[in-house]
């Protein structure tokens, strides 16, 4: 048995009234989630509720600043392929769905996408322009579609009825879905590498869930900190996690180094503390890479308190984040500083 695909069907009308949620929900109840093995989600943009786009830098970037877009991301990176269910609306599709489109990038790319429409002529100009908009997304663009007609396909109350032919076009629909969906995912699980070149392994795609599972992370480091309780600091730790003190020595696995953080909790050796996100690497389905700083509050003295910088490797195992590996290193001028931290001018023949 193939491998289950996790397909999301966008409900791409907001309207009340719409017939759109009706159409994806047909979409999803047919028998070719179970003989395709899909996992068909319907994403409904009005509990979405994504407003026009705001965010300060374009999607291509990466960066995303605004928790709703964050949310969308993590939302739309957990599926494998789509189904974009739209109206037709003034010879295109919908300004709710090219929204919903436009908010992101990375999380589309590499992955199959097929189309729904409906209108007077079964939606084909929506259709058509969504073929233009998701190839610039770097999607694979279905090729059967589904094109149900307002006056054939919906009965007098608007209700989703479809002749039978329109069953056929699913299937077919659905049937390219999973085949380029499947294909693609192993597309997305290699990173982009050329011939005798240096690998980039980031990969875009995958950003979002690491970068939650690191946030996850440092809840858990920052709440049992603040509660002293060394339990909650330790929550995602694998049993065999293999942790690098600041001061070089090896721990590895849960159980000694829990029984160290209790002691060390217990002498309030960390002083109070906020822990900061630095970078994120994603360099495989499943695997996080981040750098996290643990920096000192201050405590109103001149000293500058106890921080650290640590990186962490996060492994995804049966669905949940654990913490893999962990280096700490205090955070400190290095040696020979002062010497770098010359006026300008001084020393300027050195090195000549
Ligand atoms: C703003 C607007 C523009 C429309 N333009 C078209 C059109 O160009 N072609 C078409 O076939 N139907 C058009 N229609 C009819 C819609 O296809 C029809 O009302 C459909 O039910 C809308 O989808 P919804 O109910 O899911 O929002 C338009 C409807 C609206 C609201």
């Amino acid at each position: 048995m193939a491998e289950t695909l996790r397909v999301g069907v966008l409900v791409g009308s907001t309207r009340p009234a719409r017939r759109a949620r009706a159409v994806a929900e047909w979409i999803c109840a047919g028998p070719e989630a179970g003989e395709l093995a899909l996992d068909l989600t319907v994403v409904d943009l009005e509990e979405v509720g994504l407003p026009m786009l705001a965010e300060p830098d374009p999607p291509a970037f990466g960066r995303y600043a605004l928790e709703h877009t964050k949310a969308w991301a993590e939302l739309v990176a957990g599926f494998d392929a789509y189904v974009l269910v739209s109206p037709e609306y003034n010879h295109s599709t919908t300004a709710v769905l090219k929204n919903a489109l436009d908010h992101l990038y990375a999380e589309w790319q590499d992955k199959a996408v097929a189309f729904a429409g409906y209108g007077t002529g079964g939606g084909v100009r929506a259709v058509e322009h969504l073929r233009g908009i998701t190839a610039e997304l770097g999607m694979a663009g279905v090729g059967p579609q589904v094109a149900l007609d307002l006056f054939e396909d919906f009965d007098d109350q608007g209700r989703c009825r479809p002749r039978a032919r329109q069953e056929e076009a699913r299937r077919r629909m659905l049937t390219g879905l999973a085949r380029w969906g499947r294909s693609l995912r192993s597309l997305r699980s290699t990173p982009d590498t050329l011939d005798g070149e240096r690998p980039r392994l980031h990969s875009p795609a995958e950003n979002a869930e690491a970068s939650a599972a690191v946030e996850r992370l440092i809840e858990t480091l920052q709440g049992g900190g603040e509660t002293v309780d060394a339990d909650e600091y330790d929550r995602m730790f694998a049993e065999d996690i293999l942790w690098g003190s600041p001061y070089g020595r090896t721990l590895a696995g849960y159980a000694p180094l829990n029984a160290i953080h209790h002691k060390l909790m217990a002498k309030r050796v960390a002083p109070p503390s906020r822990f900061e996100p630095v970078q994120v690497l994603a360099p495989a389905p499943g695997v996080a890479v981040a750098h996290i700083r643990r920096r000192a509050l201050p405590d109103g003295t001149d000293e500058p308190g106890f921080s650290e910088m640590a990186m962490y490797v996060l492994i995804k195992r049966h669905g949940t984040w654990w913490l893999a590996a962990a280096q700490n290193t205090p955070i400190a001028d290095p040696p020979g500083s002062a010497q770098l931290e010359r006026k300008p001018g001084e020393g300027q023949d050195e090195g000549r």
